[in-house]
C-alpha cells in the first residue's frame, strides 16, 4: 500500500509510538531511531508538552560569549547556533570596546501593538472618530482580561486606529498598545485584540476579521553603542574599510541582507538560547530595516573626533522572561541565570548589544582579511565530522585540509580513511 502522511490519531501516541510509525514511514534503521529517542537536557515529557506530535529533540550548540561589558556591567551571554565562528567573533568583537567601556544599551518600554481589522464601514473617518471617541471603555474593556499584567503596571495603555486602503476597499485598523511588561505578549495581546472586537463592531457598524499582534514592534526598541579604538581595530585603514562596508549594505538591499544576516547571527543566537520567538524577531528586525521603504542596515558606523570608529544599533527587540518557553525549558531558564538579568528589558539590552557586536566582527573580517580565514578551519571541523571523523582524527583530517587548502567532503574521506590506517 502506498504510503500516507495522514496517519488517524497521530497526536495520540506516545513519543515513543510516534517514533516507530516514523521509522516505519521513513525506513529509519534500529540505530536512527534510539538517536531519535535520546534524552537531552530537554526531558521528553516538558517537549511533549510545548509542541505537537513531538518525536525527539533536534540539539543546538550552546556555547558563551565572554568578555561583554554592557551598561556597566560584565555579562557572559550564551548563544545557541549551528554556525561556527558567531561565538567566536562576538568575544572578540566584545574585547575590542572594553577599553572604552564596551557596549551602552537602552531600551523602550516594553509595548506591543495588537491589530484589529474592521472592513465593511461605510463611512471610515466617522467610524475611526467614533472609535477613538471610546477610547476609554474600549481600553478598560481590554485591561479586564489580564489582571496580573495590570498588577504589574503593565497592560492596554492606548489606541490608535488608522483608515487604510486596500484592494479589496478601505479598512480601519484599530491598534492596542499594550504594555507586556515582562512577557513576549503575544499571548495577552492577542486575547485583548479578541475580547475588544465585538466593541468595535458596535461602534464602528462594520466586520472584524483579523485579531492579532504585530511583530513589527516598533514601540519596543532596543538600542546599542559602542566605541572601537583604531588601533586595536588594526589601524586607520580597517576603520574605513568598515565604514566603506557600511556605506555599501546603506545602498545596496543585497549586501545589506547580508549585512543585517550578520547581525542577526548574533541576536537570533541569544534569542533562541533564552528560549525566545527567533521569528518574531527575525520579522520583526527585517520589516523595521524596510520601514523606510528602502531595506537599511540595523546597525550604523562613523568615525569620533579620534579616528575611533563608533557604532550604533536599533531594532525591535520583542522578548520576554516570563509566560513562554523561556519559562518551560530548562535549558533557557539556566541561560537566564547565567545572564544575571531581572527584566526583559535587560535581556533586550544585552541582545542589542551581542548583534552590534556581530556586526563589527563580520565588518572588520571582511574589510581586513576576507571571511574565509577564520570560518576554514572551523568549516573543516565540521567536513571532518560530516564523514565519519572521531575524536583526534576530527583535528587531524581539518588540519590537513585547511593546510592543503582543500576543505572538501571527497578530500575528508580521502584523509580519513588514510589517517585511520597509520
Ligand atoms: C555569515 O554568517 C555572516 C556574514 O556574511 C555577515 C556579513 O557579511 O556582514 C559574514
Amino acid at each position: 500500500m502506498a504510503k500516507s502522511s495522514e496517519i488517524s490519531g497521530f497526536y495520540k501516541l506516545t513519543v515513543t509510538d510516534r517514533v516507530k510509525v516514523v521509522k516505519d514511514f521513513a525506513g529509519l534503521s534500529v540505530e536512527e531511531e534510539a538517536l531519535l529517542q535520546k534524552p537531552g537536557a530537554l526531558p521528553f515529557d516538558v517537549a511533549n508538552r510545548m509542541v505537537e506530535n513531538v518525536v525527539g529533540v533536534m540539539p543546538v550548540p550552546m556555547g558563551v560569549a565572554m568578555n561583554f561589558i554592557i551598561n556597566g556591567n560584565e555579562v557572559i551571554v550564551p548563544m545557541a547556533i549551528e554556525e561556527p565562528s558567531v561565538i567566536a567573533a562576538a568575544s572578540n568583537a566584545a574585547k575590542m570596546t572594553r577599553s572604552k567601556g564596551g557596549f551602552k544599551a537602552t531600551t523602550t518600554a516594553p509595548i506591543m501593538i495588537g491589530q484589529i481589522q474592521i472592513v465593511g464601514v461605510q463611512d471610515a473617518n466617522r467610524a475611526r472618530f467614533e472609535i477613538l471617541a471610546q477610547k476609554a471603555e474600549v481600553l478598560q474593556h481590554a485591561n479586564a482580561q489580564d489582571p496580573v499584567l495590570i498588577s504589574l503596571d503593565g497592560g492596554a495603555q492606548d489606541l490608535e486606529v488608522r483608515i487604510i486602503e486596500t484592494f479589496q476597499g478601505k479598512m480601519i485598523i484599530a491598534e492596542l498598545l499594550v504594555d507586556c511588561r515582562d512577557a513576549m505578549g503575544a499571548n495577552a495581546v492577542n486575547t485583548m485584540t479578541e475580547a475588544v472586537a465585538p466593541l468595535l463592531e458596535k461602534i464602528s457598524g462594520g466586520r472584524v476579521y483579523l485579531r492579532i499582534i504585530s511583530n513589527l514592534a516598533v514601540k519596543r526598541l532596543a538600542r546599542a553603542k559602542a566605541t572601537f579604538p583604531k588601533e586595536t581595530l588594526g589601524g586607520e585603514e580597517v576603520v574605513d574599510g568598515i565604514i566603506n562596508a557600511y556605506a555599501f549594505a546603506a545602498s545596496d538591499p543585497y549586501r545589506c541582507a547580508t549585512h543585517n544576516k550578520g547581525i542577526m547571527n548574533g541576536v537570533t543566537a541569544v534569542v533562541l538560547a533564552t528560549g525566545n520567538d527567533t521569528r518574531a524577531i527575525e520579522a520583526g528586525a527585517h520589516a523595521y530595516a524596510a520601514r523606510s521603504g528602502h531595506y537599511s542596515p540595523l546597525t550604523a558606523w562613523e568615525k569620533d573626533a579620534n579616528g575611533d570608529l563608533v557604532g550604533t544599533l536599533e531594532m525591535p527587540m520583542a522578548v520576554g522572561l516570563v509566560g513562554g518557553a523561556t519559562a518551560s525549558n530548562p535549558v533557557a531558564k539556566l541561560a537566564v541565570k547565567i545572564l544575571g538579568i531581572k527584566t526583559a528589558r535587560e535581556l533586550a539590552e544585552i541582545i542589542a548589544s551581542v548583534g552590534l557586536a556581530q556586526n563589527l566582527a563580520a565588518l572588520r573580517a571582511l574589510a581586513a582579511e576576507g571571511i574565509q580565514r577564520g570560518h576554514m578551519s572551523l568549516h573543516a571541523r565540521n567536513v571532518a565530522i560530516s564523514v565519519g571523523a572521531k575524536g583526534d582524527l576530527i583535528d587531524k583530517v581539518s588540519a590537513q585540509m585547511v593546510a592543503e587548502k582543500k576543505v572538501r567532503v571527497d578530500r575528508a574521506k580521502e584523509l580519513l580513511e588514510k589517517f585511520s590506517k597509520g
